[in-house]
């Protein structure tokens, strides 16, 4: 079987776990939320207590170690218990920098996330055009495809102005932070992945760039699966 590769960057808030699950659900694809990893390791050091400035090597063994899956669409376990909705905490968006600068825990989430993408499973039905039946994987992050799979068979990177980006996130938050405070953290964590030395947020010279500050989910997902006709 042919395996299809759709690597979706992009900065903080632009869309692309909601783009990237709406196009698993309509390729039958896998998806593979790497920013969900990342989450992971924070929360399990967060319950250790563990310093991520002073204590790196006992956060790099904790990235080793912890079993990260994705049991089902959109859900996550860290061994063996679903995490989902923890990760989404603010205290851990927040918490995020200092681990996933550490280079030990970049190669550890490569390793693991390099492997999910080569092993299908029969639980995705795969995408039929022009009666072929073509396998897939869908990675969304910062660093997939300039790092993680550079050879992707599709890189997107997905943009979008900080003000639709903020305006995104307030809804989702559902009134708990204003617009501004949201603004401000978005540019921050925006700043710290563009400029760790390890994985920065980049775009691949081969990535096709995606604003949708002015589309629509469905458009955006629309010029993603034309993007994937051409190339399949
Ligand atoms: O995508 P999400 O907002 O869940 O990612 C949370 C954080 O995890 C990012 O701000 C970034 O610091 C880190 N991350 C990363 N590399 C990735 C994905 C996420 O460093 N591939």
């Amino acid at each position: 079987t042919r395996l299809f590769r759709i690597a979706i960057d992009g900065p903080a808030a632009s869309g692309k776990s909601t783009t990237a699950k709406q196009l698993a659900r309509l390729l039958g694809f896998r998806y593979i939320d790497s920013g969900a990893m990342y989450r992971s390791v924070t929360l399990k050091c967060m319950t250790m207590h563990l310093d991520p400035l002073v204590q790196r090597d006992e956060v790099a063994k904790v990235a080793q170690s912890l079993d990260i899956q994705f049991p089902d669409l959109g859900l996550v376990s860290n061994d063996g218990k679903d995490v989902t909705k923890l990760l989404r905490q603010e205290s851990i968006t927040r918490s995020i920098a200092p681990i996933a600068s550490n280079p030990l825990v970049r190669q550890a989430m490569a390793d693991k996330q390099r492997l999910m993408a080569q092993t299908l499973d029969d639980r995705y039905a795969g995408y039929l055009y022009r009666g072929r039946c073509t396998q897939g994987v869908i990675m969304d992050g910062r660093d997939i495809g300039t790092v993680i799979l550079p050879d992707a068979e599709l890189k997107i990177f997905l943009v979008a102005d900080l003000k639709a980006r903020a305006e995104r996130r307030f809804k989702e938050l559902k009134g708990h932070d204003g617009l501004e405070q949201i603004m401000k953290d978005i540019e921050a964590r925006d700043l710290a992945d563009r400029t760790r030395t390890v994985g920065p947020l980049k775009k691949a010279s081969d990535a096709v760039e995606l604003d949708n500050s002015h589309l629509s989910l469905d458009q955006q997902v629309q010029q993603i699966q034309q993007w994937v006709h051409q190339r399949l």
